[in-house]
């Protein structure tokens, strides 16, 4: 299988990449402003349709995972132009694209196309962003619907893992407790963790069945921000009492935050070999390759 990734260097483009070349696929990195480290670098501005163009020229995929965007949810709310052109109108380009080159395309949406007013969201419930980040997504998923010829688009909730750039909430938690610092903590949000591994092993396979749907792929618990750092610090022993429960609006962030934007994952346990993993199953991994990583150096 020849594989497009955008997004290479991000967080789950690049363990995609990790995960496809140990399959032995033939796997093209997308490369922006940061440098890849897996796979065979092809350079992609989401902001260029011609250099969407020419990543497809040279890759000639039969599965792109469209896995690039522009993340930062308070960002995107301060640039909603920037945030639709890239998680819009480049969805869109790369649809058209995939449908030219035949090419299969499963787009990497969100939990934050709901408005998190009941969590637990199922595959057809009606999405209804709150902020121009779930909004630009939802846009995006518009777009694969109309544009692509085959397509699956996957719903993410709050990834973590272990990134060779930057450090995901588990990690930030545990390098402050272990520092003896104090971190505060939203108690008041809730979300479906997703370990990012367990994520892409979950991808590859909907890629290597061509699996044409939309499907929930986020971790199988529903959790706060706060149970997820005070689960990571018993695991290591940390210092709890250095966690401070704190409310989301506490925080002052740009973007207003879904409340409840848990996924229902009995989609993915039912159809899929690779299930989504508990909180627990997959911090325990987490802190297993974390420790592993930090040992050996090799990211
Ligand atoms: N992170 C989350 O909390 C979360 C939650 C739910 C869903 N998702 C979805 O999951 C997917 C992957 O997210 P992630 O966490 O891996 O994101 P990430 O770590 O922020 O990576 C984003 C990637 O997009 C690339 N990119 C940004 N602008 C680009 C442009 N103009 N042209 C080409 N590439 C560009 C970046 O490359 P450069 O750095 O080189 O610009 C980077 O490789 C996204 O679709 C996101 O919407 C994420």
């Amino acid at each position: 299988m020849r594989l497009l990734v955008t997004g290479g260097s991000g967080l789950i483009g690049r363990q995609l990449c990790l995960e496809a070349v140990r399959r032995g696929y033939e796997v093209y990195a997308a490369e922006h402003e940061v440098s890849v480290d897996v796979g065979i670098p092809v350079k992609l501005d989401l902001l260029n349709p011609l250099s969407i163009e020419s990543a497809y020229e040279e890759s000639r995929p039969d599965v792109v995972i469209h896995a690039a965007a522009l993340t930062d949810v308070d960002l995107c709310e301060r640039n909603a132009e920037l945030a639709f052109r890239i998680n819009y109108n480049a969805t869109a380009q790369i649809a058209l694209q995939a449908k030219r080159n035949n090419a299969f395309l499963i787009y990497i949406s969100t939990d934050y196309v709901f408005n998190g007013a009941k969590g637990m969201y199922k595959e057809t419930d009606e999405p209804e962003p709150i902020n121009v980040y779930g909004l630009s997504k939802l846009k995006g998923e518009v777009a694969v619907k109309e544009f692509a010829g085959e397509w699956c688009i996957v719903r993410l909730s709050t990834p973590y893992g272990i990134h060779n750039k930057k450090k995901t909430f588990p990690e930030y938690v545990i390098t402050k407790l272990a520092k003896g610092e104090r971190v505060k903590v939203a108690y008041d949000q809730f979300t479906s963790p997703t370990y990012v591994p367990n994520f892409c092993k979950m991808l590859l396979e909907v890629a290597e069945r061509g699996i044409q749907d939309i499907l929930h792929l986020s971790g199988s618990t529903r959790a706060s921000r706060l149970d997820v750092a005070v689960k990571v610090a018993e695991l290591l022993d940390l210092d709890k009492t250095l966690i401070e429960p704190t409310s989301i609006s506490e925080l002052k962030l740009d973007a207003k935050r879904p409340m409840d934007s848990s996924l229902d994952v009995s989609k993915a346990l039912q159809i899929l070999k690779e299930k989504p993993m508990t909180l627990e199953v997959g911090l325990n991994e987490f802190v297993r390759n974390l420790y592993r990583v930090k040992t050996s150096g090799n990211y």
